[in-house]
């Protein structure tokens, strides 16, 4: 990748650039709950995105995607938003970064990745953190780390229409080798969790599907949680995301707000305290009630926030039959990946039976991803 990258520069532009790189992302448990103010538990993987950038003297930035094949060109005013749906996020990046008062002039970019597109892994922060990342670098800026996955949260916002959480870029920013985080979405608090599963593998079964409307779907998830928190919020006036709020507090709400808003907050409510408690699990190294309780966030997004699907149920299911110890549905959901912690001694045959009856029902494979958890965004050597 890197010497693909750095010949299509020096091919374009006549000239070397800084190496940049970011990561996608996995999360252990805590789905949904970035946007509610909640607890996630994510950790950047060894997929990733890797750009070079330099800075070309003039107002316009030029970025060749070697992904897409396509170069995009673009001026940095609001008004210059390029057509191409890949070209939104390092100009959003741009525009978020000029907006919180940071230099950005015009640069030449060649980058390229291995986050496979749709699966639920984060392509799109890994993107938008790189690029955060290098600009902040290259034109001196100073922009603290926190601020930097801000600026990629508020590309999504407002130049890709997903109104997402912060736990993608964060985890693609903040990301250590070997450690998962636990970041507290309302205080911006963080914790690192050293994770060396000892006599067990992290895989990942990708479905291959992905499901038209996702974006809206996701937008709609979050509306149902704000409308359940205003509700709540009547009688209890300190809470301000639904994370704040008890079990019980929301069964007193219950003939106010819709069915459907009901059930997406009892996941939410229920998924806050899942991650503490596998946290509390972890460093017990129980890793049993650590799968026992992704089995329960798997329930919970399928029956009660809705957004798995069939292929994914069916995935999660046939982890339960080959006595994986813990599997769910990874991500905003609606297609991509499961998330499987599996013995060792039993990968092989879990592997197995997942590509033969998958691919049986489905008429299509599932593609396996065994991920490693490594750094977030660095500047290359
Ligand atoms: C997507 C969003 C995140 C988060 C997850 C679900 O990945 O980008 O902010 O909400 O879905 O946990």
């Amino acid at each position: 990748m890197k010497t693909k990258i750095q010949e299509k520069f020096r091919s374009l532009f006549g000239e070397d650039g800084q190496l940049y790189m970011s990561s996608g992302r996995i999360n252990l448990i805590g789905e949904h709950t970035d946007y509610n103010g909640g607890y996630v538990f994510p950790g950047a993987i060894n997929f990733g995105i890797m750009a070079e950038i330099k800075p070309n003297g003039t107002n316009k930035v030029k970025v060749f995607s070697i992904d897409f094949n396509e170069m995009a060109e673009f001026g940095l005013n609001e008004e210059d938003k390029p057509k191409q749906a890949w070209a939104c996020y390092v100009f959003g990046v741009c525009r978020e970064t000029i907006k919180r008062g940071g230099k950005v002039e015009g640069f030449n970019a060649v980058f390229a990745g291995d986050v496979p597109l749709g699966a639920g892994l984060s392509s799109s922060a890994a993107l938008e953190s790189v690029f955060a990342f290098a600009i902040n670098d290259l034109f001196g800026n100073n922009i603290e780390k926190f601020e930097l996955a801000r600026i990629g949260q508020s590309t999504e916002h407002n130049y890709c229409g997903v109104k997402c959480g912060i736990m993608d870029q964060f985890a693609s920013i903040f990301g250590k080798k070997g450690a998962l985080m636990r970041l507290n979405c309302k205080t911006s608090e963080y914790k690192y969790f050293p994770f060396h599963p000892d006599g067990y593998k992290l895989v990942l079964i990708d479905s291959c599907v992905k499901h038209e409307l996702a974006s809206s779907a996701y937008n709609k998830r979050r509306e149902s949680c704000e409308r359940a928190a205003a509700a709540i919020r009547e009688n209890h006036p300190d809470v301000e995301f639904l994370s704040d709020a008890k079990r019980l507090w929301l069964e007193e709400v219950r003939d106010k707000i819709s069915q459907e808003d009901f059930l997406r907050a009892e996941y939410v409510i229920g998924e806050v305290q899942r991650v503490l408690d596998v946290c509390d699990a972890l460093e017990r190294d129980d890793y049993e009630t650590v799968g026992e309780l992704m089995y329960q966030t798997h329930f919970g997004l399928s029956r009660l926030y809705e957004v798995s699907c069939e292929e994914l149920d069916f995935l999660n299911k046939l982890a339960r039959k080959c006595d994986v110890t813990g599997s769910r549905v990874m991500g905003g959901g609606f297609g991509g990946c499961t998330i499987n912690l599996v013995k060792d001694e039993l990968y092989d045959d879990f592997i197995k039976a997942v590509k033969e009856k998958f691919t049986a029902k489905f008429g299509h494979a599932p593609k396996i991803y065994d991920v490693v958890i490594s750094d977030g965004a660095r500047k290359l050597q």
